[in-house]
């Protein structure tokens, strides 16, 4: 029987697209797409799809021992601003879906595993333009704590159980297919579908508040590259950071107006500006683009133009 692969969080907002690209390369039938719940029905009715929660070590155990699953995407998670909201809650599926994972991997149930970090892990008192791989991390969301902590662990059981653990630190993921939920950069995607449907949009950040981000199928490809990468080539079994593009609200505002010049933005800060401010306005990957060849596509606004053209189309 051909070793199949396991998604966790298949109907989130990266979830959902890298299904269906592992699908694409793979074969439907050896993707298998697992989720709390049957919330995402295109999803859930594209191939083989099992309610799993990424909490209960045993049904995961039995999920890929039953099917011959070797390889675990865990994208389980609570964001940045759901974090906040629910700390304990955050604290318990981040941590505990990550630990079932891993030991899996260690008892050798199954042999590789992708998990995402995030930006989240650097903090106030991390350098904000350009920061580099290395540097100091004191992040402040419940969240970020989940993820560093989470990088940590990942490390140990690479070195002590040489398990096969590889990770990239996500910045704001820009898509269309499936709305993100939950975190402090998704103001990047609502702000398209607000400027399509009312040409005007409010803003729970400022307008100078510049984040890293990426557009998903740069996302995605990362994923699937560094999974694919000779094991030897991956040296840092912690997270890589992961650079796209870095842009402020007035600077997508200003790529909409070139398609819709009659849109309009105004800024109402909430909780979720003193999350941003915490967070660094540009990445330095140069581990990632050396050591496995990242390489991102899109600039803000070729973005721009996918986001406007395929929303539309929807
Ligand atoms: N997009 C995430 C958030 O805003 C960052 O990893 O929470």
């Amino acid at each position: 029987m051909t070793s199949k692969i396991l998604i966790i969080g298949a109907c989130g907002q990266i979830g959902s697209e890298l299904t269906y690209k592992l699908r694409e390369i793979h074969g439907i039938d050896n993707v298998i797409a697992s989720d709390i719940n049957t919330r995402k029905l295109d999803l859930v009715n594209s191939g083989p799809f099992v309610i799993l929660d990424a909490k209960n070590f045993n049904a995961i155990k039995d999920c890929c021992k039953n099917n011959n699953i070797k390889t675990v995407y865990l994208m389980a998670a609570l964001l940045s601003a759901t974090g906040e909201k629910y700390p304990m809650e955050a604290w318990d599926l981040n941590m505990n879906s990550l630990f079932h994972v891993l030991n899996l991997a260690k008892g050798k149930v199954i042999d590789h595993v992708f998990w995402p970090s995030s930006i989240a892990v650097f903090g106030p008192s991390t350098p904000k333009e350009n920061t580099p791989q290395y540097t100091a991390m004191e992040p402040t969301t419940v969240y970020g704590i989940t993820k560093q902590v989470g990088e940590r662990w990942c490390e140990y059981y690479h070195q002590k159980y040489d398990v096969d653990v590889r990770s990239i630190r996500y910045p704001g993921i820009i898509s269309w297919k499936t709305l993100p939920g939950g975190g402090t950069t998704d103001y990047a995607v609502e702000i398209y579908h607000e400027a399509l449907k009312h040409n005007k949009y409010e803003c729970f950040l400022s307008e100078n508040t510049a984040l890293p981000m990426l557009f998903m199928d740069d996302a995605i490809k990362a994923t699937i590259d560094i999974m694919a990468a000779k094991a030897d080539t991956i040296k840092i079994r912690s997270s890589y950071n992961l650079s796209g593009i870095s842009f402020t609200p007035k600077e997508i505002t200003e790529s909409i107006q070139k398609h819709i010049p009659e849109f309009k933005i105004t800024y109402k800060p909430d909780f979720r500006q003193n999350i941003a401010d915490s967070w660094p306005k540009s990445i330095n990957d140069n581990e990632a683009r050396e050591q496995w060849n990242w390489k991102h596509s899109f600039d803000l606004d070729a973005i721009t133009k996918e986001m406007l053209t395929e929303l539309k189309a929807k």
